[in-house]
């Protein structure tokens, strides 16, 4: 049977391992694209193991314009491409800006002068509600402001949003989304795949489950003054496996467009959750205490930031299905399997 091909870039990361799963179970077949910088490559067996369907897996920097070309020209029936491959630690692209910059703009760029001489049109591009910054309104729709961003990570997001638009202005038979994701986490229910952070985690379910795991003394919750109810930040969950199902409903999106376009999706929940809200739903899921202690805030951070998400809803015709309990639950299982293994 002839199946639809979908380039995956970064496909044995997070969001893009997770992505593979749901676009094979939507009977796509995926082609990773992925030179694990940030990944692992048993991540690849792993998707084999949950689907039945071993990833063609091309290994290549995406800045490598000419080696991407090299080795994808021989394929046929390649439908779209999924980017996300990134850079992705605010923290870090304050100290290397320019790697940052060259890395995410010139990955993105390779690969859209590349989907042009390939003959596909589809492209999803892996952006953040990083963009929005502090938003004025709440819930954040698609059309408010776009903030001078906090990071350079942000602004590569900011920067890759602008050139797809310009490249779409200028090629009007293109295809182009781009996805604005809130908070992922979670792990996929059969705990063979999940986030697996390098070194001590930055956000914050991964801290939690590594803290209740034992492999971190505590956690410490970023500031309890702030001007919401309980005093910490709120950030709208989203499970991992919610954000890959909209990532099929994208490229399916784009199919079904007669005509050329640029547009942009915010992927959340459309709830927000206090950092205390998560502890405690931590807690009540996974069956433990968790140890923590109230620090002071961490610079940069956003106080409150939600999705409305009444755009994706229509027309990707996709909605969440799971809540912030089943993330929890999800990511507690997942972080047990590697203590196990
Ligand atoms: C961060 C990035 C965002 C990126 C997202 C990916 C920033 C400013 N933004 O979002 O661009 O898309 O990760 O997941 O870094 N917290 C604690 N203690 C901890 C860790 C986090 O209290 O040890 C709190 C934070 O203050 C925040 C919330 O938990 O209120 C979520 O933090 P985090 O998981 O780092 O995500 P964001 O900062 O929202």
């Amino acid at each position: 049977m002839d199946k639809k091909r979908i380039i995956v870039t970064g496909g044995a990361g997070y969001i893009g391992s997770h992505t593979c799963v749901e676009l094979i179970n939507a009977g796509y077949t995926p082609i990773i694209i992925d030179n694990f910088f940030n990944s692992e490559r048993f991540i690849v067996d792993r998707i084999e193991q949950i689907t039945g369907l071993r990833p063609d897996l091309i290994e290549v920097d995406c800045t490598d314009y000419s080696g991407l070309m090299t080795l994808l020209k021989g394929y046929k029936g390649i439908e779209g491409i999924i980017h996300f491959a990134a850079y992705k630690a605010v923290g870090e692209s304050t100290q290397k800006p320019v790697d940052y910059y060259y890395n995410n703009i010139a990955s993105t760029t390779a690969l859209l002068k590349l989907m042009n001489i390939l003959g596909f049109n589809n492209f999803v591009f892996s952006s953040s509600c990083t963009v929005y910054g502090q938003p004025d309104e709440l819930p954040v729709t698609e059309n408010s402001p776009i903030k001078t961003a906090e990071s350079p990570y942000g602004r590569t997001k900011q920067m890759c949003e602008d050139v797809m638009k310009d490249y779409q202005k200028a090629n009007q038979d293109q295809k182009v989304v781009s996805l604005r994701y809130f908070n992922p986490i979670g792990a996929h229910s059969s705990s063979l795949i999940g986030e697996l952070p390098r070194g001590v985690p930055n956000n914050l379910v991964p801290y939690i489950t590594q803290t209740a795991a034992g492999l971190r003394d505590h956690l410490t919750v970023f500031g309890d003054d702030y001007d919401t109810p309980d005093g910490t930040c709120i950030r709208d969950y989203i499970h991992v496996v919610d954000l890959a199902k909209a990532h099929v409903a994208a490229i399916e999106y784009l199919i079904r467009q007669k005509n050329g376009i640029y547009n942009v999706f915010n992927l959340g929940t459309g709830r927000g959750n206090s950092v205390l809200e998560v502890i405690r739903t931590f807690e009540e899921v996974a069956g433990l205490k968790l140890n923590y202690k109230i620090g002071p805030r961490r610079s940069g951070d956003i106080v409150k930031v939600y999705a409305d998400v009444a755009k994706a809803n229509k027309d990707l015709e996709w909605e969440t299905e799971l809540d912030l309990k089943d993330a929890l639950r999800d990511a507690w299982s997942w972080e047990r399997s590697l203590k196990e293994n």
